[in-house]
């Protein structure tokens, strides 16, 4: 059995999760490790401190290393480092969802100039596998949807928002006390991380270009408290759904959104921090694969799982896994959000005026928009009702423009939420 040496970027988390992993597995041997400091207290077990480094440079220039394992994270140096390292004929395994997303269109053309392959498991949703199955068991599938939970903070969040009838606040706080949520949150609740890996699933499904840019990115931030009181009692609960389609005209629509989810769909029973993914394809049909989507283990199994691919395929050929190469060159056409077509949850607050029902439906009717379901619940103290709507499927763009006249009305105060729905 030939042994294969690898150098690795970073060892946070992640890092350490796989370099415990590997030491089951005779095949690969860690020769390097770069790191940003060196004197760092590490959580492993007689660690030989005289694998690390912090000149990155030195993996990637090492002419004994045959792959290069990168769970660092971050845009630069990762696509400085990583394209030396494909220039110098190493092969590359990644966690790197961010770098995937926005660059991995210059890293996959330059690892086919050099003959080298990359493989990303780890990017999407930690421990699930997702990546290297669309890739070679479900080839023969032409992909055509994918609605996901890919963000285990958010879902935490949202969690606890719904069953313990937190506030968002108190909720985010409770995700960084359990180191779910960073200290700065941006990356989860702001959509971005989910939106990185919903252009890396939706890139190789629909074997289509997606650019990050053009991804319609929504948090959860604004979830306030009354939304999920009244998607409860409606039979919704709601969740941030990553969703890629491919369109019958060829072109995509792809989007990072809370949804209210109806109660009985596989999407809405995913608690807590777990990830979810629900793929549909001819002939496949639906498939849905759950499971941690983050941390040291669940994570480690992806990035050793692709060292162990890789190794064995270079054991008996200079051009391994060729089904994972990247395989389109084409961009996709990607649709504006105000051109999809959703049902919807609208919360407004509304005067107590006479009539006030009868101006929602006129002005959502001449929008083409036909309401399923209307709720007041009493009045509050300040004279004020919240009116709750659901929609039947229409144009965003519409909801857009009914909303805008709705707020033209004088007994229409606000609109407190707007939300797809997903039955
Ligand atoms: N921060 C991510 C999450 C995990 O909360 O799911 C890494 O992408």
């Amino acid at each position: 059995m030939k042994t294969f040496k690898a150098g690795m970027i970073g060892l946070g988390t992640v890092g350490v999760g796989v370099y415990k992993l590997l030491q089951s597995f005779n095949k690969i041997k860690i020769e390097n490790i770069a790191v940003k400091n060196i004197n760092k207290k590490r959580d492993i077990e007689n660690f030989n401190t005289n694998l690390l480094t912090d000149n990155p440079f030195d993996i990637v220039n090492n002419p004994d290393i045959d792959i290069v394992i990168e769970v660092a994270g971050g845009i630069s140096p990762a696509f400085e480092i990583l394209s030396a390292a494909i220039k110098n004929k190493k092969h590359i395994v990644t966690a790197n969802k961010e770098l995937l997303a926005k660059r991995g269109s210059e890293l996959f053309g330059l690892a086919k100039e050099n003959n080298v392959t990359i493989l990303y498991e780890a990017a999407v949703a930690g421990g699930i596998p997702i990546i290297m199955p669309i890739k070679t068991t479900l080839c023969a599938n032409k992909i055509n949807k994918i609605a996901a939970i890919l963000n285990g903070t958010t879902n935490y969040i949202l969690t606890k928002m719904a069953e313990k009838e937190l506030s968002y606040e108190t909720a985010l706080k409770q995700a960084q006390d359990l180191g779910y949520a960073e200290t700065d949150p941006t990356g989860d609740v702001e959509g971005f991380d989910a939106a990185y890996k919903i252009a890396i699933l939706s890139t190789i499904s629909f074997n289509k270009k997606i650019d990050i840019n053009k991804i319609y990115t929504e948090g959860i931030t604004n979830i306030k408290p009354q939304d999920i009181k009244a998607a409860k009692e409606l039979g919704y609960t709601i969740k941030l759904i990553a969703m890629g389609q491919l369109l019958d005209d060829g072109r995509v629509d792809v989007r990072v959104h809370p949804m209210l989810v109806a109660k009985k769909h596989l999407l809405a029973k995913v608690k807590n921090a777990t990830n979810s993914i629900m793929i549909s394809g001819y002939p496949v049909g639906d498939l849905v694969l759950t499971g941690a989507g983050a941390g040291a283990e669940p994570t480690s199994s992806s990035v050793v799982g692709d060292l162990l691919t890789l190794t064995s395929e270079l054991e008996i050929s200079d051009y391994p896994l060729p089904l994972t190469k990247c395989k389109h060159d084409e961009n996709a056409v990607q649709i504006d959000i105000g051109d999809t077509y959703n049902e919807y949850y609208i919360s407004i607050q509304a005067s107590n005026n006479p009539g006030v029902i009868g101006i929602i439906g006129t002005i959502c009717g001449k929008n083409n928009i036909n309401i399923s379901t209307i709720m007041q619940k009493g009045i509050d103290e300040d004279n004020t009702a919240e009116i709750v709507v659901i929609t039947e499927k229409s144009k965003e763009s519409d909801v857009k423009n009914a909303l805008e006249n709705l707020l033209k009305s004088d007994s229409i105060n606000k609109i407190n939420s707007l939300l797809r729905v997903m039955n």
